[in-house]
Formats: C-alpha cells, sequence, structure tokens
C-alpha cells in the first residue's frame, strides 16, 4: 500500500492513567488525545512529572499489567483499552504480537534494560525469536537482519563488536543497541522515551541523525518522548507540550516551539530559551520568565485548567472550569480559555 501522510499509525482517545499511592490516586494522564500518522514523528514535550513517560506506558498496555499500577475500571471502559490500532478491536494475544512486533519501546535510562550477561547479537536476536511464533525465520536471516539493524544505527565495526557485552560499550552505545533492539522488527512505531538524555550534545546529535537513518530507510512512525527542546525541534514533525497529566498544545513542531500559542508551552520555552528566542525576546521585548512555583500535586490537581496555579494569565473561570480541548486551526489544538485574548508571541 502507498504510504499517504493521512494513513494513522496510532490513535490515542481520552486517554487517563492513574497510579495508587499513600495520597490516593495519582491522575498522571488525563483525557490525553492525539494521532501519529504514517511515516511521522510525533513528540511529547514538557516538564518532568507531567506524564509523558505514564502516556508511553499506557499505550503500552502496562496500566493493566502491573499490578502495581492502577487503572479505574470506569477509564478502561470509556477507553476501550486506551487505544486502538488501526481500528482493530485486539484479543490479548493479538496485544501482545503488536507490542514488540508493530509497535516497539525505547525504554528511559539505559543500563537497567539490557541484559549484562548476553552479547548484543543475541539480544538483539531474541526480539525476533520471540516473535516468530511459526518458525518461519531460519538463522541466517535472523543473523542478517541483526547486523543489518545494527548497522543502521551506525555502531561501527559490527562484524566484530556484535560479540561484545554491554558493559564494553559507552552510554551512547548501549542506547544505539537498545534502539536496535527496537528496530529489529522493522516495527509500525517506535516509542522512544528520552533516548539521548544520558549522554553528551555530540552523541546526542549523532543518535538523533541515526534514528533519523533508520526512521527514512523503514518510513517509521515515531512517538518520541523529551523535555529537550533542541531534540524535539531536530526530530519531530508535530509535537503535543504536556504539563500535569494534560496535553495543553498539539500542532507542528515548528508553530509550536517558534509561536506557542499556549501560556505553559510560553513560559517552559523561556526557562531554557534557544538563540532564536533569546533575538526574538530582544526584537520584540517580551518578557523573560519561566514558571514559577512547582507543578500541582497530581493526587490533587486544580479543578480547572491544569496551569491554572502558575498562569501569568489566570482568571476566575480558569481556577473553576476545565478548559475544552479546541481545534483551533487545522491539526492545531490548545487547551485555555483565553487563547483569543493572550498577547501575540
Ligand atoms: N509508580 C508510580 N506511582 C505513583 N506515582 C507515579 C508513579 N510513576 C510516576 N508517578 C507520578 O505520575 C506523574 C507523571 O510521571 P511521569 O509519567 O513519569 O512523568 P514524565 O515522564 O513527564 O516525567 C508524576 O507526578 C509522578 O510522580
Ligand atoms: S486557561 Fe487560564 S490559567 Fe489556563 S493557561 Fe489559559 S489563561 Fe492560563
Ligand atoms: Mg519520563
Amino acid at each position: 500500500m502507498v504510504a499517504t501522510s493521512d494513513e494513522i499509525t496510532l490513535k490515542v482517545e481520552n486517554l487517563r492513567a492513574y497510579y495508587t499511592s499513600k495520597k490516593g490516586l495519582v491522575k498522571a494522564v488525563n483525557n490525553v488525545s492525539f494521532e501519529v500518522r504514517k511515516g511521522e514523528s510525533v513528540g511529547l514535550f514538557g516538564e518532568s512529572g507531567a506524564g509523558k513517560t505514564s502516556v508511553a506506558l499506557a499505550i503500552l498496555g502496562m496500566f493493566d499489567n502491573l499490578s502495581r499500577y492502577y487503572a479505574s475500571t470506569a477509564a478502561n471502559e470509556e477507553n476501550k483499552r486506551l487505544w486502538a490500532l488501526k481500528d482493530e478491536a485486539l484479543d490479548d494475544k493479538e496485544y501482545k504480537r503488536i507490542l514488540g512486533n508493530e509497535i516497539t519501546y525505547v525504554p528511559q535510562g539505559t543500563t537497567k534494560s539490557l541484559n549484562p550477561y548476553s552479547n548484543i547479537e543475541e539480544q538483539t536476536a531474541e526480539v525476533l525469536w520471540a516473535h516468530d511464533e511459526d518458525d518461519e525465520l531460519e538463522e541466517w536471516q535472523v543473523m542478517k537482519r541483526v547486523l543489518q539493524t545494527l548497522d543502521l544505527v551506525e555502531l561501527g565495526d559490527v562484524d566484530i563488536r556484535k560479540d561484545m557485552k554491554p558493559s564494553q560499550f559507552s552510554v551512547g552505545e548501549d542506547q544505539r543497541v537498545l534502539i536496535a533492539i527496537a528496530l529489529v522488527s522493522h516495527p509500525d512505531l517506535m516509542i522512544a522515551d528520552e533516548p539521548t538524555t544520558a549522554v553528551d550534545m555530540g552523541l546526542q546529535n549523532r543518535i538523533l541523525d541515526a534514528i533519523q537513518i533508520v526512521r527514512d530507510e523503514l518510513d517509521l512512525s515515531m512517538l518520541l518522548i523529551s523535555n529537550n527542546q533542541g531534540t524535539i525541534a531536530k526530530t519531530c514533525d508535530r509535537v503535543g507540550v504536556m504539563t500535569a497529566g494534560h496535553i495543553v498544545e498539539f500542532g507542528d513542531t515548528e508553530r509550536v516551539l517558534n509561536s506557542p500559542g499556549h501560556p505553559f508551552t510560553r513560559a517552559f520555552i523561556m526557562s531554557n530559551p534557544s538563540m532564536e528566542l533569546i533575538r526574538k525576546i530582544k526584537e520584540k521585548g517580551l518578557r523573560i520568565r519561566g514558571i514559577p512555583g512547582k507543578p500541582p500535586d497530581l493526587s490533587n490537581p486544580p479543578r480547572g485548567c491544569p496551569f491554572s496555579e502558575r498562569c501569568d494569565y489566570v482568571q476566575d473561570i480558569c481556577r473553576e472550569k476545565m478548559p475544552e480541548y479546541r481545534e483551533i486551526d487545522k491539526d492545531y489544538w490548545i487547551l485555555c480559555h483565553r487563547y483569543e485574548e493572550l498577547p501575540e508571541w
């Protein structure tokens, strides 16, 4: 089938994910909706604790599978397993096949998820064997694919280094091994959670470049989670900005990062401005101000707008009523009562 940009790889609708804690329910993800189209890279951008990782875990079905996670039955019922892939209803076996085959995950934090006792060729091959339920793959096919994939993430000297264990690599190389493991099954969608946080800028860029090459090669869709503006700008076609368990702005990366419409996005970007933004601040005489105060306690979130406790533009309605998530222009969404009244950027 010919790829069109309208074909949807992942559709997330009214996603909610709650944790249990001593303080009660932690509402980590609230009514989050977005789509990832075929071949597209979508970012989730926002402060630490905003709920980005929880969105990924919920898409991956973790809130059902692990007993320490809890999703209310009401939310499950309403969300029909929280997501729908290609509009099919899925049973558990089908769901498992999709995870690891059609959707793969690069988790946050490297060292924990790689096996220190097994070489990287074996670890990468395991993914293919695990999903080869009908014994269709020959050993040489698996090995060929493994080497190709390790090569694709530019590990270098793959013929020799495939026999090495994770501890013999640098953190950045281990990160690329994780990406290779997520790619070896040629998934439709890769979810990558802060894949470059542990490494320096130069290596970050090389890892992001490697991801870009693979995406082109495999026509891969991606959901990339990051709190780094540069990473999002470099890698994502569209981006959702998250705070306090909500997506508050969603649109073209260029628009969202260069002329953000939501007070949270503006404040978050201001707290770590790019060179381009510093120029604009000078030109337009914008006020430089990061985000005052702390993110809300998600076990007792604000009744109205999730940013109301910290927003410069807050009014009574913001504190009382949750704003509607509105499509302002085609493919451009905002969660704010006062979007139309805000000063231009
Ligand atoms: N296992 C857990 N139990 C209780 N609360 C959690 C757990 N994991 C995360 N949280 C809370 O859920 C919220 C969202 O966390 P997370 O999804 O990790 O955010 P992000 O990835 O954006 O930093 C935070 O308030 C965090 O403290
Ligand atoms: S709804 Fe009100 S408090 Fe929330 S971001 Fe908009 S102006 Fe600020
Ligand atoms: Mg996270």
